[in-house]
């Protein structure tokens, strides 16, 4: 089997990733009851720690998760860093941060165990230059008890990124249940519109994503609330994400957008590009 981590830490230590195990019953098994962060390691630095860890703690705040406190959270990812940097040569890597609700009876309600804890680190797959996206039948819930929270309730997203792929496509992107767009799977979405950048606002039930942030910060992108048609109406457009950074949507269901990257688009990738190279917590 392919190794899926190269380094990993469970509750306190680092371990063999053959070995990073949890219990049977761990909430976050059993009912997806947990939180989680995706860093991107680059140059053996974690990107945006301060970033991710903040989004972490309200991410659990919205599940009522208790989470260890921020020194103990950073000097594990630097463990974990450490053991990619000196096991691999990888330019970057993807760390996992993840906190469940621990060991628990086998309902809904939590027990009294106390979280689990892991963070693990494996390769980043090469990214291609665009990415063809597929608008799914599935709406986000704006109004959901989670919206905006990164959880471990991802069977959604799975599901979306299977029908997106069983399309030839790359990502899967939301509307939510006013028929604004909303996101991807796992990245938020900017449109061109009439010469601006535009992104949805958080009121659209999408992530607060760390690399939406900071082209909102940086590179001349505005937040407006879009329908869902706007994106295959687009001259041009992108995903952001952290394994993506800034990535040209080339196709919206099968029909090509007119450039990808059209001329805003490659501005605000070369901006990122720049702050990635510049700025490791920005
Ligand atoms: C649902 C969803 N939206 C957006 C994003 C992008 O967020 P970030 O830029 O912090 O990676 C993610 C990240 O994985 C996500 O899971």
């Amino acid at each position: 089997m392919e190794a899926i981590a190269v380094a990993a830490w469970v509750d306190g230590a680092l371990v063999h990733p053959e070995r990073a195990v949890v219990s049977a019953f761990d909430h976050g098994v059993t009912v997806g009851d947990g939180v989680f962060e995706t860093l991107l390691v680059h140059h053996g630095v974690p990107f945006a720690l301060r970033r991710h860890l903040e989004r972490l703690e309200r991410s659990a705040a919205t599940l009522g998760l208790e989470v260890p406190g921020r020194e103990v959270l950073a000097r594990a990812v630097a463990e974990v860093v450490g053991e990619v940097v000196a096991a691999s040569e990888l330019a970057q890597a993807r760390l996992r941060l993840t906190v469940t609700g621990g060991p628990a009876p086998l309902g809904s309600g939590r027990g009294a165990a106390g979280p689990t804890v892991i963070v693990a680190a494996g390769a980043l797959e090469p990214l291609p230059p665009t990415v063809d996206v597929v608008v799914v039948p599935w709406t986000r819930n704006e109004r959901s008890a989670l919206a905006g929270a990164k959880t471990t309730s991802y069977a959604e997203n799975v599901v979306a990124l299977a029908h997106a792929r069983g399309r030839g496509a790359g990502e899967a992107v939301f509307a939510n249940t006013r028929g604004e767009l909303c996101e991807g799977t796992g990245s938020n979405v900017v449109v061109g519109v009439d010469g601006r950048l535009v992104t949805p606002p958080l009121s659209s039930g999408c992530l607060a994503g760390v690399t939406r942030a900071l082209v909102l910060e940086r590179c001349q992108v505005e937040e407006a609330v879009l329908p869902v048609g706007a994106l295959a109406a687009a001259e041009e457009a992108f995903l952001t994400s952290t394994t993506r950074g800034v990535q040209p949507i080339a196709s919206v269901d099968g029909r090509p957008l007119a450039r990808a990257p059209g001329p805003l688009t490659a501005a605000a990738a070369a901006g990122f590009s720049d702050l990635l190279a510049s700025d490791p917590d920005p």
